[in-house]
């Protein structure tokens, strides 16, 4: 498969909300061969600062009249790099490389997932579900989950899908109130039984879904995230320890960002 990396134009860069952002990149060679789970580089430069790349999931292809024209991200303004990109315009050029990572692995046998987002994690899950609907007819659930109303993302693209939703927010602003977990733990318990649990979000969320996952006997692959120098397995910043029984490391970005819960120790 192939690897790009150039400059590429901003298509748009929508504020959504106080931090998050949706960035249309004209790109249409990567977004033909990308797959969901997959990620790239991007190099945010704005006014006096050129940093390293930092890693974003692909979200979804942009299309128009049945012409992919790019790719789209979904980020969350955390620091430096994002805070910049915010603050980059339609026709601007950005630097990226991609596609990189493994992607999530679409079960052929699966009939029925659970999609579980914790925050901009749903970045990753939207073109996941989007592949699932469109290419095996899977049924699929998703349960967002947030602090807040206002981290409750992609609602409306999932139920253009016909996917179920559940959303929970910590606060309790919108959905059910409490943790995305409990509300994937009370659909297990009331007999759903998914083929497979795909997970992305803060890491004490992936872990309780693994977890949960594993007392039901249920595959559950979690999509991680680590601060990244280079994306493609030379500098060896991303490091996650593997499953105690496994010993060593994996590194996020080659061998991953997606794993079998089981298979890491997070
Ligand atoms: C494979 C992968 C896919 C990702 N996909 C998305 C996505 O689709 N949308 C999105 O908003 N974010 C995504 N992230 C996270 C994103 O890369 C970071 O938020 C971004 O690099 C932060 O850059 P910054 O310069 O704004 O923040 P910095 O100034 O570098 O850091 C600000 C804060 O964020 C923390 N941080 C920085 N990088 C990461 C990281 N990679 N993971 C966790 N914490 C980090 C730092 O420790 C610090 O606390 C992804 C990360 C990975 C590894
Ligand atoms: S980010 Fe450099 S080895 Fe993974």
């Amino acid at each position: 498969m192939g690897l790009f990396q150039k400059k590429v134009s901003i298509l748009y860069n929508i504020e959504l909300g106080p931090v998050y952002y949706r960035l249309g990149l004209a790109f249409p060679e990567l977004a033909r061969v990308v797959k969901p789970g997959q990620f790239v580089m991007i190099r945010p430069s704005h006014a006096s600062i050129t940093l390293l790349r930092r890693p974003f999931s692909v979200h979804r292809l942009v299309v128009e009249e049945d012409k992919t024209l790019g790719i789209e991200l979904l980020y969350k303004v955390v620091g430096q790099g994002t805070k910049a990109m915010s603050e980059m315009k339609a026709g601007d050029d950005i630097d990226v490389l991609g596609p990189l990572g493994n992607g999530f692995p679409c079960l052929e046998q699966a009939n029925c997932v659970f999609l579980v987002a914790g925050g901009v994690g749903v970045a990753a899950l939207y073109y996941l579900a989007f592949h699932l609907s469109k290419y095996q007819g899977v049924t699929q659930t998703v349960f967002l989950g947030g602090s807040s109303s206002s981290d409750i993302l992609c609602e409306k693209e999932f139920q253009s899908l016909g996917i179920k939703i559940h959303v929970s927010t910590e606060d309790a602003s919108v959905g059910e109130a409490g943790l995305v977990t409990s509300a994937v733990e009370k659909s297990l318990e009331a007999g759903e039984r998914p083929d497979i649990i795909y997970a992305c979000g803060p890491q004490a969320m992936m872990k309780a879904v693994g977890v949960i996952a594993g007392a039901y006997d249920i595959p559950c692959q979690v999509s991680l995230e680590a601060e990244m120098a280079c994306g493609f397995g030379v500098c060896l910043g991303c490091a996650v320890k593997r499953a105690a029984d496994e010993g060593g490391y994996f590194h996020v970005c080659i061998d991953g960002p997606v794993f079998d819960f089981r298979k890491v120790k997070i």
